[in-house]
């Protein structure tokens, strides 16, 4: 049994003013009618021959109305979208619902997916996917690598090892390095040797759980006590808010994936290549990057007037927005704030959400 393990945490600052707190990117329609969440959650309808569980989400307590609202518009039942009292990083959110699977019996071969990312081959995907599931189920803790074309320090960096005897395209993992400095990041992508992390993992439940038990103690235990005090209703899992507050804060990445190099014994550490048009959506060039253009590079939503524009992304949430003569801008306007920004400087958007919050 696979079973998708979706994560929806994070608040997208970096596409301000449309993602923000109260209503993050992976619930807003950015690219299509449906949003990041939904269409992680249908992104395996095409997958054969590998039964599929409904997803556990884990999430806050301030989405979850949205999310579950937005789960059942897509048909997907929700009686297990996990509350996290507060955000403790990726490896208690995936602690938590590995706990919560293994509860139900069985020992699933869990599926982690960011709930923000795009891919655009979904074909490509679900072949990825089931290769990665069949080593999964063998005991490995499969990584998704996908061939980086710029120096990124928001990655991690995989590099790749000799070829998994039998697999069509597995390689062994080698190295995993979380987030290089530039230096480093461009010694990487120069090598030809490193693939980024997609931030995708899958390795069964029992396996996780041992990983992080051997490397992070704690947090595998708070993970175990916060969902045995949990509280339930009809669609939600409250975990318990002490035990989980108390949970050391750490990611997937720098928690374990870096450290398998160390600890063989905790399962072969295994990346699946994936070639299926992903892309993180972090910020507004990414966006422009994965939308699509007129006939000028121009995208635009809403009201929006254009001319003698290029390579611009323009958004209007709630007037008419005209640009004239303008090229590589990102013009996202909404009811109580306008941005303006160079599409070559779009990464630096966080830099006035961060002074917005000092403000208060
Ligand atoms: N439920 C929950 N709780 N989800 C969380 C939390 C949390 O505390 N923190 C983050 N998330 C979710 C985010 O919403 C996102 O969907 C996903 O987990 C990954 O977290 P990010 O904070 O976006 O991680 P990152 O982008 O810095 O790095 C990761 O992704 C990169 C690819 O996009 C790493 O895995 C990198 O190695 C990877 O290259
Ligand atoms: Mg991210």
């Amino acid at each position: 049994m696979l079973q998708p393990v979706i994560l929806s945490g994070g608040s997208g600052s970096r596409l301000w003013p449309l993602s923000r707190e109260q209503y993050p990117k992976q619930l807003l329609p950015l690219t299509a009618d449906e949003t990041p969440l939904q269409i992680t959650a249908t992104r395996l309808n095409g997958l054969k021959d590998v039964a599929v569980a409904e997803p556990i989400v884990v999430t806050n307590e301030e989405h979850r109305f949205i999310i579950a609202e937005q789960l059942r518009q897509i048909g997907k039942a929700s009686e297990r979208i996990v509350l996290e009292p507060v955000g403790r990083n990726t490896a208690p959110a995936l602690q938590l619902a590995a706990v919560v699977a293994q509860q139900e019996g069985g020992d699933p071969v869990l599926l982690v997916m960011p709930a923000d990312h795009v891919v655009s081959d979904e074909a490509a995907f679900c072949a990825a996917i089931q290769e990665g599931f069949a080593l999964a189920q063998a005991g490995a803790l499969v990584t998704f690598g996908v061939v980086p074309d710029r120096p990124e320090t928001g990655y991690g960096y995989i590099r790749v090892g000799q070829a998994v005897s039998g697999a069509a395209s597995a390689k062994q993992l080698a190295a995993f390095v979380e987030k290089p400095n530039a230096a480093k990041a461009a010694e990487y992508v120069a090598s030809g040797e490193f693939l980024w992390n997609s931030g995708i993992f899958m390795m069964k439940a029992s396996v996780w759980q041992a990983a992080l038990l051997a490397l992070k103690p704690l947090i595998a235990k708070a993970g175990l006590d916060a969902v045995a005090g949990a509280k339930r209703d009809a669609d939600f899992i409250r975990v318990d808010k002490a035990i989980f507050a108390a949970c050391p804060s750490d990611s997937i990445d720098y928690a374990v994936m870096e450290k398998l190099g160390e600890h063989p014994e905790l399962g072969a550490a295994i990346v699946v290549p994936l070639d299926a048009g992903w892309n993180d959506v972090g910020a507004w060039d990414a966006l422009w990057d994965v939308s699509k253009k007129d006939a000028q590079g121009n995208v635009t939503r809403g009201d929006v007037m254009l001319h003698g524009s290029e390579d611009s992304l323009v958004f209007a949430g709630s007037r008419l927005v005209a640009a004239v003569g303008v090229k590589g801008l990102v013009v996202v306007e909404t009811p109580d704030a306008v941005m303006v920004a160079d599409k070559a400087h779009a990464q630096d958007v966080k830099a006035i959400v961060t002074r917005l919050k000092a403000e208060g």
